[in-house]
């Protein structure tokens, strides 16, 4: 008897299993995200007294989530970056695995952000928060980092996360951080918990 016909079908079953998942990814995120928009203390206008910023790149809304908290407490400067390859649903899902994969073995290829540079020279400290995709932070924030310098400022990478990050990718970060000026870095995380059990903490 042929193996082929049995081969397909696990072909096939495999596909649909991660058709599957990549599907519920999407769901749980495109929730979350609209759960999270309203919960922020956004910061109040004028809050430009501290010389700390918060710059940050969230897809599903945790990382900002985080980074309005603290901007609140510390009366910094917010700035959002944008990646619009990688935004909510499924294509923006793919390209994100895709790129940060890609950014493991080509540590140069890096997504376009918006806005590209921002004015950090008023600042002695900055806060940057990124999701952490595939153990690392996500391209966005590194891209950040590659158009910027930090001279004389003390960096704090801020990661949120489901359950767990490379602390060589960490390492990598503050070398490049310290690399480009930097008088002191220091990594902080918000462990989340799995998706499937944000998904159970917040029913509708
Ligand atoms: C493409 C992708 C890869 C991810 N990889 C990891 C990972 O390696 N480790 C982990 O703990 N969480 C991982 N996550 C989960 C996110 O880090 C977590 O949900 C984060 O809080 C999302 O932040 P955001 O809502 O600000 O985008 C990944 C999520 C995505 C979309």
């Amino acid at each position: 008897m042929s193996l082929l016909p049995w081969l397909s079908a696990a072909l096939l079953l495999a596909l649909l299993a991660v058709l599957g998942v990549l599907l519920a990814v999407t769901w749980i995120e495109s929730r979350q995200a609209r759960q999270l928009e309203g919960l922020a203390p956004s910061v109040p206008a004028g809050a430009t007294a501290s010389r700390a910023a918060v710059v940050y790149f969230s897809r599903s809304g945790n990382t900002a989530l985080a980074a309005r908290h603290l901007a609140g407490r510390l009366n910094a400067r917010l700035f959002a970056l944008q990646a619009p390859d990688y935004r909510l649903g499924m294509p923006g899902l793919a390209h994100a695995l895709k790129d940060a994969n890609a950014l493991k073995r080509t540590p140069g290829t890096l997504p376009e952000i918006t806005p590209r540079t921002i004015d950090l020279t008023p600042f002695d400290t900055l806060y940057l928060g990124s999701p952490v995709w595939l153990y690392s932070p996500a391209p966005p924030i590194w891209a950040f980092v590659e158009h910027h310098r930090f001279d004389g400022q003390h960096v704090v990478l801020f990661n949120t996360f489901n359950s767990q990050f490379g602390e060589d990718h960490i390492a990598a970060f503050r070398a490049k951080v310290m690399a480009r000026g930097a008088r002191s870095f220091e990594h902080r995380q918000v462990l989340r918990g799995r998706m499937t059990h944000d998904a159970a903490a917040h029913p509708r």
